[in-house]
């Protein structure tokens, strides 16, 4: 039978099940794969992590040593990505650049509808090894510099450092980095990971999945967010404004950006471990006035609206002070979410049913279509 009620937003369906990841708004708590997500943060590689969520168990040692092989043979991108890269406009948003790119990867594979599982993942496996290095590429091109290659003898997190600035910053750095990598690496039925099983519902391929995905991603409501934060604070400069401006943005009815969560009511369960991040790049960078304005403005937030920050809110300014511009936070954010997304391709195809649900018309009644004379 037909269930006619109307849930706008999809809030509060269920649509399918999944193996991969529980966000319990209950208990303030999200585990991959079983595991806390800070427990895994606190011990983990963003390498151990990517294979959990791939492959269901951490890795055993020898597992960990072939997987990263194979990530670090993975990096380099040919002479024709480059070129492509370069030819796009300096004005282009870095997410813009990353979408062409894996549509690119994809368009270049002779193997991309290959949708066997062992074809999959090595794909993904792949993309997770290039778009640092087209990340990085592209930061470096709106500099005016040329790319740096990637350095096999480097981990994931130190090589994207390398291949950015030329050099890898305190291991304090690389470790808050890599911890931003983790959290923001699955977070279940989100709406870009939605986005990428409904492409593959329709049989479509990896590559075609994870580039619709990284347009949803890009959007403010999303992933845009941690970039809107940033802007949002330089907005409002010091913590002696945060109670103004907010009482403009508020009447105004602006969204907060930074603050609020479609299945967190009651507090984000990533934001702990991301602020303790944040607090450690703010002492290391000697960010006081910053930290400031950021508390100020969530204690006004939080006793006015009582809307809590989602991960959003501490990864931009962290990734500000780690050096980062900020039209490159979203592109991070993909760096991260792309095994997510792609766990959620393989998990889709396993027990595929094609998404497609249905609309209640509320338009026109059913009349005849006039002849050309009586449309003047
Ligand atoms: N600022 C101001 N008001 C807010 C905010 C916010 N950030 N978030 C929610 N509200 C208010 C809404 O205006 C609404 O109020 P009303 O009932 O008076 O109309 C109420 O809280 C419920 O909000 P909804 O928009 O219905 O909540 P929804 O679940 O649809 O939205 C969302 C969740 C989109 C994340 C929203 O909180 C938002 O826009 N936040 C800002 C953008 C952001 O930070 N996005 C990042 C999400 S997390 C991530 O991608 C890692």
């Amino acid at each position: 039978m037909t269930d006619t009620a109307i849930r706008k937003g999809l809030a509060g369906v269920v649509v399918d099940t999944t193996e991969i990841s529980m966000v319990d708004e209950a208990s303030n708590s999200l585990t991959y794969r079983g595991y806390p997500v800070q427990d895994l943060a606190a011990s983990c590689t963003f390498e151990e992590v990517s294979y959990l969520l791939w492959y269901g168990e951490l890795p055993t040692a020898g597992q960990l040593r072939e997987f990263t092989a194979r990530e670090r043979a993975n990096r380099a991108l040919d002479r024709h990505t480059l070129d492509l890269l370069r030819r796009l406009p300096e004005t282009a948003h870095p997410m813009d650049v990353l979408r062409t790119a894996i549509s690119y990867l994809g368009a270049d594979d002779p193997a991309e509808d290959d949708a066997s599982v062992a074809a999959n993942r090595a794909k993904a496996e792949a993309m997770l090894a290039k778009l640092p290095t087209v990340v990085a590429a592209d930061h470096r091109r709106r500099r005016g510099l040329d790319p740096i290659q990637p350095d096999p003898g480097l981990g994931h997190a130190e090589n994207f450092f390398h291949m950015c600035f030329g050099r890898v910053p305190e291991p304090e750095v690389v470790r808050c980095f890599e911890v931003s990598m983790i959290l923001y690496a699955e977070h279940s039925f989100n709406a870009s990971t939605f986005t990428a099983r409904v492409v593959t519902s329709t049989l479509s391929d990896i590559y075609s999945s994870v580039t619709a995905a990284i347009g949803a991603l890009k959007g403010s409501l999303h992933g845009g967010a941690n970039e809107a934060v940033m802007h949002m604070l330089q907005e409002i400069g010091s913590a002696e404004r945060a109670s103004d401006w907010l009482d403009t943005a508020l009447a105004e009815k602006r969204k907060i950006m930074g603050f609020g969560h479609r299945v967190y009511k009651h507090g984000d369960s990533r934001v702990p471990t991301m602020r303790a991040a944040l607090d450690r790049m703010a002492a290391l960078r000697g960010a006081e006035e910053l930290m400031e304005l950021y508390g100020a403005l969530e204690a006004e937030m939080v006793a006015r609206k009582g809307i809590h920050p989602n991960l959003d809110y501490p990864a931009g300014p962290a990734y500000h002070l780690m050096g980062f511009e900020v039209p490159t936070f979203t592109p991070l954010f993909v760096m991260a979410r792309i095994t997510g997304w792609t766990a959620h391709i393989l998990e889709q195809q396993e027990a595929n049913a094609l998404i497609r649900p249905l609309s209640s018309y509320t338009g026109r009644e059913r009349r005849p279509v006039p002849l050309p004379a009586q449309r003047l």
